[in-house]
């Protein structure tokens, strides 16, 4: 019945297209920032404990639903169990609404590609890098330019299906983003005074490890893994049913996390080498503003800096790419359209999404959208700013809960195990243990990153 259906081609492609899903801004661009806003070495373990005692059991979780009913988010929890069906339109209405926004920023990096690829270079004092970014973020057309172009760049590869267009691309593009991440860290680690850097990375100061260390570290590895809104359900739906899906899952997470660290290992030495310790305090602006600054302070740094934001570009794509094709097979497949119909709708409520983000960036302009947290009470805040918190803090840990929830006490982890398993007969490796954490240990530790994002209103 689904001999239409896309598959992968080859279990390679689909572990370099899942770690293209994971491997996205959440890597290079947010968590050097987070590495260093808590403490170097602390958040790291942390983080490294998190991803594998808890994503990787909710990965598991997400792709033996798709393998196992073969369809999109929103069909698999149909088939399964109708009352459920909710859960995968939660999954569906979050990525719609993080590729408005990613988009949007996928344009400003190619905006930086372009601008060190024609020799248009910024200006080399620090405070203009910083004018640069913002007015060119808070203008009212460029970004939106660049940002449809970074859509359309999805939709060409979305289109093409499964095996030819996102397989086809990852196999590509995924080689090509590891090379430009180890040559950018190898220049790194080797200039002067780099060393300190690389210390401050792997140097765990115990006073570090707190209660905020550890809620931004899950929700970190939530994003990072592109687990809690149904990618893993999409990708896991096209892996042929032979495959033992355990393998695949350690494999992904590794990759997304080596590509975490060696990011790491790539932005925080030069800004130590360039700028000192104090450099590290600009957290978000890190990449837009404070690495074209310190690039420009190196030997060979537009060289440096066009390889920076063209290994950002790819990183960004293959994660749009995923999210797209979720929304797609959803479209796809339950009304019947074709890919490129499916596509081409979706971009245009999306655009207004993504119109109101980019004119947010401006707070003269932007639109204020009401955000309730209790400990805040009601607050309007910026749509920008109301859409990551929306998506970040309330629907990617929400359904992540609900995922477990559903497989641990619902569909029940036997037959989701029996998945994981593919061909192999044998129950896997630590079975008991994965069911143990899926049914209680991820549930509780979910609810209290709720309980601290929403009651307490960190983040
Ligand atoms: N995991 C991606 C990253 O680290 C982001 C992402 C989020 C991708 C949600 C897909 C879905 O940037």
């Amino acid at each position: 019945m689904n001999s239409k259906r896309g598959q992968w081609a080859s279990n390679l492609g689909f572990i370099l297209a899942a770690a293209g899903s994971a491997v996205g801004l959440g890597n290079i661009w947010k968590f050097p920032g987070k590495i260093a806003a808590y403490g170097g070495g602390a958040f790291l373990l942390l983080y490294v404990l998190i991803v594998a005692l808890i994503g990787l059991p909710v990965m598991l979780a997400e792709l033996s639903i798709g393998r196992a009913t073969q369809k999109n988010v929103v069909g698999a929890f149909h088939s399964l169990n109708r009352r459920w069906t909710f859960c995968g339109a939660l999954g569906v209405i979050t990525l719609f609404v993080i590729l408005s926004y990613y988009c949007i920023v996928g344009g400003w990096v190619m905006k930086y590609v372009f601008v060190y690829l024609t020799g248009a270079h910024f200006p080399a004092t620090a405070a203009p890098f910083q004018d640069f970014f913002v007015q060119f973020i808070s203008a009212p057309v460029q970004p939106l330019l660049w940002g449809a172009l970074f859509l359309g760049a999805c939709i060409f590869v979305v289109v093409r299906g499964v095996s030819s267009g996102i397989e086809k691309f990852s196999k590509f593009l995924m080689p090509c983003l590891f090379l430009l991440l180890i040559s950018i860290m190898l220049r790194a680690v080797t200039l002067p005074n780099a060393w300190e850097g690389v210390k401050y990375l792997f140097e765990i100061r115990p006073e570090a490890i707190n209660g905020d260390t550890l809620v931004a570290a899950l929700g970190q590895a939530f994003f990072s893994l592109s687990v809690g809104m149904g990618i893993m359900v999409t990708y896991g739906s096209y892996v042929p049913k032979k495959e033992n899906l355990l393998r695949s899952a350690v494999m992904i997470c590794f990759l997304d996390t080596l590509v975490a660290i060696l990011a790491g290992l790539a932005i925080v030495p030069v800004v130590f080498a360039t700028m000192g310790a104090e450099g590290l305090g600009m957290g978000g602006g890190f990449a837009f503003m404070a690495l074209p600054e310190v690039f420009a302070m190196m030997p060979g740094g537009v060289l440096f800096g066009l390889a920076f934001f063209l290994l950002l570009f790819l990183a960004a794509l293959t994660s749009a790419i995923s999210i797209l094709e979720s929304c797609t097979a959803f479209l796809n497949e339950e009304l019947h359209w074709s890919r490129l119909k499916s596509t081409l709708l979706l971009a245009v409520p999306m655009s207004l999404f993504s119109i109101g983000y980019s004119l947010s960036q401006n707070a003269d302009r932007g639109l204020n959208l009401p955000w309730l947290d209790w400990k805040h009470g009601l607050q309007w805040l910026p749509m920008n700013a109301v859409m990551e918190k929306f998506t970040d803090n309330l629907m990617i840990p929400l359904g992540a809960l609900l995922f477990c929830v559903f497989v641990g006490w619902i569909w029940g982890t036997s037959k989701a195990a029996k998945e994981i398993r593919g061909e192999a007969q044998k129950p896997f490796k630590l079975e008991k243990f994965w069911s143990f954490i899926v049914r209680y240990v991820a549930p509780v530790v979910i609810l209290i990153i709720l309980y601290f994002t929403l009651i307490q209103g960190q983040g």
